[in-house]
């Protein structure tokens, strides 16, 4: 992937759509396996998380197609197989999520452990006891998981965590179930209100998504159905973010600030006009931001993880200074040695960061360490004086269509190299 060129130091001014939500679309395209039918996907990003999931539903026997640019139609009818290659778990963390579907339509599933990645370990052990509980048998030596499920049964069960992963997971194995299952301690997010929906929409019967209770009443036919994916809450957080770092005036359509208000009280905190309607948000930020009580992030309705690194980028220059704890991963700060670089002052210890703000930052040859991170280069590159550099923009193309076409849209003097 080639190097983003980013030039700072000029305000944004403009509007641009918000893309479909990452986060939402790739547990929905697990899913499509439990209808054994065909899926027309409106509004779903072209990523490379989306390419990654869309090669293991053509590895399963499934077909895929782009119909303009963000329609995405999966024919999951013909699938012949129950297995994802170690090479295409490889690809993408999160395939763990297609475990629970490929066992309930197919009683049986082959993948290899999930690796960490480059926020920490990330363990599965609550995916694998919810599946065991609804009557899965999973081995999981050897770093390759076996799962036979000749018949779900569908109970309670409890989740000691609010993972989104394993709520997801358990969600889609529960349609296979028979009989109701109940998942308590399930994560919140908007993204299972997203599938909860997709889910009713081929024909499921799940209620409570976005409370702390899930509740499946498992062993229904599921068909197919045209589904659009709802807008990805933490690309709009970027770039109100990147509204904030520079300052100017930015309006993203489709977003919807319901889905991110933890980030926007902080926005307004730090000086930041936010309006939003039906139609998306509108964002007028000063040249500098005021600095903010401590952001500590957390399940949601907290503050989002994903968010993290991209508001610490947009407060590096603030009028005093920004703490930040981070609670959901052990290595998420892996993005603070490269804002350094750009004259950023962060002082780390454990699970805390604290930002004191200086005047000026300068740009500069700087390496994208995972996702977020690297949007967070992005943000602070905006209000550097000078050109910035951004090498390893794979990370950032796992999530984002085209951050440099956004960001132009905005304002900003943003181009990959070569282009
Ligand atoms: C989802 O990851 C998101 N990814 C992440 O976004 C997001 O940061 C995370 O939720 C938290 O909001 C997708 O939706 C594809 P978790 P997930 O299971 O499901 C621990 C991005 O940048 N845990 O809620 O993997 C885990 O270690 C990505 O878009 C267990 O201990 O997150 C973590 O500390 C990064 N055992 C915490 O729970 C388990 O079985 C939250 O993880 C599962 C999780």
């Amino acid at each position: 992937m080639s190097q983003l060129i980013v030039r700072g130091g000029r305000r944004l001014e403009g509007e641009t759509e918000i893309q479909g939500a990452k986060n939402s679309v790739l547990p929905i395209l697990a899913a499509t396996l439990l209808t054994a039918g065909q899926v027309e996907l409106r509004g779903c990003p072209r990523l490379r998380d989306v390419d990654a999931s869309v090669r293991i539903l053509e590895g399963l026997g499934c077909t895929a197609r782009w119909e303009g640019a963000d329609v995405l139609v999966v024919d999951t009818q013909n699938l012949s197989g129950c297995a994802i290659s170690e090479a295409l778990m490889r690809e993408m963390r999160s395939s763990a999520i297609f475990l629970g579907a490929i066992l309930a339509r197919c009683g049986e599933a082959e993948l290899s452990y999930p690796g960490g990645c480059e926020l920490g370990p990330r363990p599965i052990d609550l995916h694998l006891s919810g599946l065991r509980d609804l009557g899965a048998e999973i081995d999981d030596a050897g770093g390759v998981l076996h799962g036979r499920a000749p018949r779900l049964q569908g109970r309670e069960i409890v989740l000691s965590l609010p993972s989104v992963g394993a709520t997801e997971n358990l969600m889609l194995a529960a349609c296979g179930a028979s009989g109701v299952t109940t998942i308590t301690g399930a994560a919140q997010e908007p993204e299972i209100l997203d599938l909860q929906n997709f889910l009713s929409a081929c024909g499921a019967k799940v209620s409570g998504a976005g409370t702390s209770t899930v509740s499946v009443e498992g062993g229904r036919p599921l068909r197919g159905c045209t589904y659009t994916v709802m807008p990805d809450r933490i690309v709009a957080a970027t770039y109100l973010c990147a509204a904030a770092s520079a300052g100017g005036e930015v309006f993203l359509r489709r977003a919807r600030e319901e889905h991110l208000s933890t980030v926007t009280a902080v926005l307004r905190e730090a000086g930041c006009a936010i309006r939003s309607d039906g139609r998306g948000i509108a964002c007028v930020c000063r040249e500098r931001p005021n600095a903010v009580h401590p952001v500590r992030t957390a399940p949601y309705p907290g503050f989002p993880t994903d968010a993290q690194a991209i508001l610490m980028a947009a407060l590096l220059r603030c009028r005093g200074a920004a703490m930040f704890e981070e609670n959901m991963f052990e290595n998420r700060y892996r993005h603070v040695g490269e804002l350094a670089r750009m004259g950023a002052g962060i002082q780390v210890s454990g699970r805390t960061a604290v930002v004191t703000g200086v005047k000026r930052l300068h740009g500069a040859p700087v390496r994208c360490t995972d996702l977020r991170g690297g949007a967070a280069l992005c943000v602070a590159a905006l209000a550097a004086e000078g050109e910035t550099e951004i090498s390893e923009t794979g990370h950032i193309a796992r999530g984002y269509e085209d951050i440099a076409r956004d960001l132009r849209n905005l304002g900003a003097y943003a181009a990959w190299a070569g282009e």
